[in-house]
């Protein structure tokens, strides 16, 4: 049968998380090339040069347009603040998407992208990772089967220390203005997402509070502790932290139903999901799982063929946004706020 031709791959951000893409994107030549690359960073352009010579190198995305360099998806990787504008100018030259979460700061800005995608009609993955591991999946279609019972509470732990992830140094995730938020935004989110995509609902309810310390700044939220709930009557919590010691560090997600509980927790058993059920307690997926970043990609070239259902369509990310929004408004207000509705 005959293949299509892969498709041109650009990278618009190249940074730290840009080279885990990459990595699945050298394990699939025969479905992407990577072609261009728009990063202002001079160091990025001289480690790419190494790396992957002939690969075209521009400051922004803009001058990547400008150029006429035939591009036919683009993996969007910059500080948050930049994604909106990167995802129209995208859109408008009808190049397809794979944008790093938070696709963008708020509700409002997500109908703004949502708007140009589809008036675009290009395909705009967004890249809520965990959504692509295999584990996550199966926990998702257990509770689509319907055999463990209504779903009646949640909770969900994302701690992390910043400098210890930034080697001390400063970084644009301290800083609300380009960050968009702090802890519930550039990792909190994870949790949000997971504890939506697996339950099959959206969350429609947030009370919160937060706190701001450093190493964050410009309102950016060091620690937040928020009540959420699910439309299905589900309530649960999240705590979201940045300033964790770097020892407690860790990532749990438990959802309690009538007759199971499914849980992961990022330091027992690669972080995988588990399911508890009739005194029994088993990994829910075994053997090696696949690089979610790998199963992402492939999604997305799948998506832009035509040949794959949405599994993380900026649609069926509205909610998340949304959710973080709501914790922020909350925060700022001390009252109990509804999540917009897209
Ligand atoms: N999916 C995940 O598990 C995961 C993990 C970490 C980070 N992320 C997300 O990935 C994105 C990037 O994070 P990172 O950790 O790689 O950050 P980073 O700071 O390491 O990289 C960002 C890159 O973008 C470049 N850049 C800045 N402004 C730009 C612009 N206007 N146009 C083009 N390039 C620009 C910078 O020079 C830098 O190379 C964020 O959205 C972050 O939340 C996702």
């Amino acid at each position: 049968m005959h293949s299509p031709a892969p498709l041109r791959l650009a990278l618009v951000g190249a940074g730290r998380v840009a080279m885990a893409h990459l990595a699945a994107a050298d394990r699939h030549p025969e479905l992407v090339e990577f072609v261009a690359c728009a990063d202002p960073s001079t160091a990025v352009r001289t480690s790419l040069a190494e790396t992957h010579p002939g690969v075209a190198w521009y400051p922004d995305v803009e001058s990547l347009l400008a150029g006429g360099e035939r591009v036919e998806l683009a993996v969007v990787a910059t500080p948050h603040a930049a994604h909106l504008g990167q995802i129209v100018a995208l859109a408008r030259a009808g190049i397809a998407m794979l944008v790093e979460k938070p696709v963008v700061l708020t509700a409002a800005q997500a109908r703004e992208a949502l708007a140009a995608v589809e008036e675009s009609g290009v395909t705009l993955v967004a890249g809520q990772t965990r959504r692509f591991a295999r584990d996550v999946e199966q926990a998702a279609m257990d509770v689509a089967a319907g055999d463990l019972g209504p779903l009646n509470a949640f909770a969900g732990v994302s701690l992390q220390n910043l400098l210890a992830y930034t080697g001390g140094a400063a970084s644009w995730f301290m800083d609300g203005a380009i960050a968009g938020g702090g802890s519930v935004i550039s990792h909190g989110i994870h949790i949000i997402d997971v504890i939506r995509f697996v339950s099959g609902e959206d969350v429609v309810l947030a009370d919160a509070q937060a706190s701001t310390g450093p190493p964050m700044f410009n309102g950016a939220d060091s620690d937040t502790a928020a009540t959420l709930q699910l439309a299905g009557g589900a309530v649960g919590t999240l705590l979201t932290s940045y300033r964790t010691s770097p020892d407690a560090q860790r990532a749990t997600i438990d959802l309690f139903f009538d007759d199971a509980r499914l849980w992961s927790d990022s330091r027992l058993d690669d972080g995988r999901m588990h399911l508890d059920r009739g005194g029994a307690s088993a990994a829910i997926v075994d053997g090696d799982l696949p690089d979610p970043f790998e199963t992402q990609l492939i999604h997305t070239v799948d998506r832009i063929r035509g040949n794959a259902p949405e599994r993380s369509s900026l649609r069926q990310n509205f909610n998340t946004l949304a959710t973080i929004d709501a914790i922020a408004r909350s925060a700022a207000t001390g009252r109990r706020q509804p999540v917009e509705e897209r």
